[in-house]
């Protein structure tokens, strides 16, 4: 057991693999000649500090003391199969777990199997998910990284060793045969002996990482700074997203655009699917000279009007594209859809596929990509290439089908970091060590419980997750899906079925012909309202984000991450934390009452500023212009006067609201929003203390332009 840094220590079972999300993380970084760093990477892998994993030494040491690995060497179990490796952990009946990526399934993960594959409709609690991330923590405090790109299985206490000698009662002379359904299902419920069992197929060895608390949060904080820190989105990315109608021409385009200015509904960024392409499934990366003829003229107007245009796409290379050819030799031996799948493991391929982005669309203008079909899909279709694949780089289908997300996102925003312009993206796939990535992921799923999981259980893991809205069932619908997006890492609005907003009609097929709902200026004005609220959150999210940069803490997270001494909270997946001090309860469309835990200590309500005792459970009528939003007692909550898109020359006008007699500072991050300059220290810490003549401010650091104005 070797500790790489304080809390952090990494066991080494067996002979691990050349090819894992670690080693594969520090070859994207370092690689200049592919072949010859994959033979020679597992030796420089052995020795790897955190240094090496560009995470700044420092960090980990700011977080609060961890004391003693929880597990040393003689707990940890494991032999090598025929099939692979198996790893024995401890795991005490009191422990809850959580985390293994994305899964919008469930949340508590004690008892259940969770076999983590990359799958792009992770329909059943299987484990098959958009994000299968190997780690997980533990409420003793506790977190556990497996570095393996294999589809790993946990079994969370849910599979019990064969015993060397069984307590059984003999039957008595009036022994009552077991018969309901209680009583013969009691076994199912183990409730002793429990172990974690981790089955990694196909492997000798393994590397295992473990991090120390004292608590979950602390856990995932190391995790993330682990990873390389979390990412600061650009501040326009944390608007509103709207992505248009999939067979929009430029003309559709640019009227679309104005009508939402002229609306004056906030909107930051605008999204282009599919039709943009001259060919797509699989892809050209070219435009369609039909629909898209003066795309320079395009990127130009929306500019004017200032909106940043982002650009679907899947990595799949079509014989048409300018890049097939040079891709070629460099892909995996079998099609997608007619299209090269290339190796983003190897340099050649990624200089290849970056070179033409940077050169044909992000020079041009394009601040970012929608990176679909990343995933692969086992229930619709069976698309993509097998799990016998084989890739140059050496990676297999089983493999790569893991990384391919998480290798393609750091060949895009490769391009954006070497031009020193901040992006964010959407992606539909992703993996471990991904804290620092600026892509948020989604889902053709659409069960709206499961997109707010999706939001609480995503940051046990360093990924985002989007609640993305597409197409609703009612106003109600829509209305209760804009609340929690607006909430969430990601503002969108996918509306690339239908040629209208949403707002103007949620039917489908009425939105198609184009017939506006009749109380389309009553929801209209309901999403405009709640897309404010967000713009208004801006400043207190990006505080969020810096926090989740510096000091690894996830911007959006589970209760429990919080509260680890309130057992209560162990198992409320449908409420979250955002940021430091707000808890959010999102409605669905089939909820007129909503009960609220609120976790403990005293709480306000954001509309009311009613005081909650916490530590209690309550039930609140939700009014569809509400979404139940509760202060933490003792906080500070900056809030924005609304703008509509953020530019580089935007200054928020920021009024302090104060919940309880004293409060804690509130530290808003400040820089120019939009460049890599911070990393260099070119930022501002605006400190924001309660004093008794109202809100003093102090502004620490280097970055000589102003973002915030504080008014009150
Ligand atoms: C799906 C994606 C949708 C939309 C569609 C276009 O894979 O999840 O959001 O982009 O492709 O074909």
């Amino acid at each position: 057991m070797k500790e790489l840094a304080p809390g952090i220590w990494k066991i080494t079972l067996g002979e691990p693999e050349k090819l894992t999300p670690v080693t594969m993380s520090r070859l994207v970084e370092t690689m200049h000649n592919s072949s010859e760093t994959v033979n020679n990477l597992s030796d420089h892998m052995n020795n790897v500090v955190l240094s090496e994993l560009s995470i700044d030494e420092n960090l980990p040491t700011m977080l609060p003391y961890y004391g003693e690995p929880i597990f040393d060497e003689t707990q940890m179990k494991y032999k090598v199969t025929k099939r692979g490796l198996v790893l024995e952990l401890p795991l005490s009946l009191e422990e809850e777990v959580y985390g293994f990526g994305l899964q919008l399934k469930s949340f508590s993960q004690i008892g259940k199997k969770k076999q983590l594959r990359t799958n792009a409709d992770p329909v059943a609690d299987s484990g098959d998910t958009h994000a299968p991330v190997p780690f997980y923590v533990s409420t003793k405090g506790y977190g556990v990284f497996v570095d393996t790109a294999r589809y790993v299985s946990f079994y969370c206490g849910s599979s019990v060793k064969l015993k060397q000698e069984h307590a059984v009662t003999q039957p008595q002379g009036n022994y009552k045969i077991k018969t309901t359904t209680e009583e013969l299902y009691q076994f199912q419920n183990n409730n002793c002996d429990r172990s974690m069992v981790i089955d990694i197929p196909s492997v000798n060895g393994v590397d295992i990482y473990l991090f120390a608390g004292p608590d979950m949060k602390t856990a995932v904080q190391r995790y993330n700074l682990f990873s390389g820190g979390g990412c600061i989105p650009p501040m326009w990315g944390l608007g509103v997203w709207y992505r248009g109608y999939g067979k929009m021409n430029e003309e559709d385009v640019l009227l679309l655009a104005a009508k939402i200015r002229e609306d004056k509904i906030p909107c930051d960024v605008f999204g282009l699917e599919p039709g943009w392409q001259s060919h797509s499934y699989s892809c050209s990366y070219a435009w369609d000279p039909q629909r898209f003829r003066n795309q320079e003229e395009l990127i130009k107007k929306m500019s004017l009007m200032n909106y940043k245009l982002n650009l679907w796409e899947h990595a799949f290379v079509h014989p048409t594209s300018p890049i097939y050819d040079k891709l070629k030799d460099l892909s995996g031996d079998y099609e997608v859809w007619n299209g090269l799948v290339p190796d983003f493991l190897l340099k050649e391929a990624r200089d290849v596929f970056a070179g033409y982005h940077k050169v044909e669309l992000i020079d041009k203008g394009i601040s970012g990509f929608k990176l679909d079909e990343c995933d692969s899909s086992d229930f619709t279709g069976g698309w993509s290439f097998p799990n016998c694949a084989e890739f140059p780089s050496g990676l297999d289908g089983e493999q790569m089908h893991s990384m391919i997300g998480k290798l393609y996102q750091e060949t895009l925003y490769s391009i954006y970091k070497n031009s020193n312009t901040r992006t964010y993206n959407e992606v539909r796939s992703s993996h471990a060590l991904a804290a620092s990535l600026p892509f948020v992921l989604y889902s053709d799923l659409y069960d709206h419980g499961d997109f707010i999981r999706g939001v609480v259980n995503s940051g046990f893991s360093g990924i985002l997750w989007s609640p993305e809205v597409r197409q609703c069932d009612s106003d109600k619908d829509l209305i209760r899906r804009i609340q929690t997006v607006v909430f969430s890492p990601q503002t969108l609005v996918n509306a690339w079925m239908i040629p209208n907003p949403p707002w103007f009609n949620y039917d489908i097929t009425k939105n198609l012909l184009g017939e506006k709902a009749e109380d389309s200026e009553q929801i209209s004005h309901l999403v405009k309202t709640f897309f404010e609220l967000r713009m208004s959150f801006i400043p207190y999210i990006y505080a969020a984000f810096a926090r989740y940069h510096y000091e690894g803490v996830p911007p959006f997270r589970a209760l429990v991450m919080d509260y680890p001494e309130d057992t209560k909270t162990y198992h409320i997946c449908d409420e979250y934390m955002m940021g430091d001090s707000v808890l959010v309860a999102p409605v669905t469309a089939s909820e007129d009452k909503r009960k609220v835990y609120l976790p403990t200590g005293n709480w306000y309500s954001f509309w009311t500023n009613d005081k909650y005792e916490g530590g209690n459970e309550y039930e609140f009528e939700v009014p569809l212009d509400k979404i139940p939003l509760f202060i933490k007692e003792g906080s500070m909550l900056p809030l924005a006067k609304p703008v509509e898109c953020i530019t580089p020359d935007t200054i928020f006008d920021v009024t302090v609201n104060c919940y309880g007699d004293t409060c804690v500072d509130f530290i808003l991050f400040e820089d120019d929003g939009n460049s890599f300059n911070f990393m260099q220290g070119d930022f501002n810490r605006l400190i924001l203390k309660k004093t008794k003549d109202g809100i003093s401010e102090i502004r620490e650091g280097a970055y000589p332009g102003r973002k915030y104005n504080i008014i009150g």
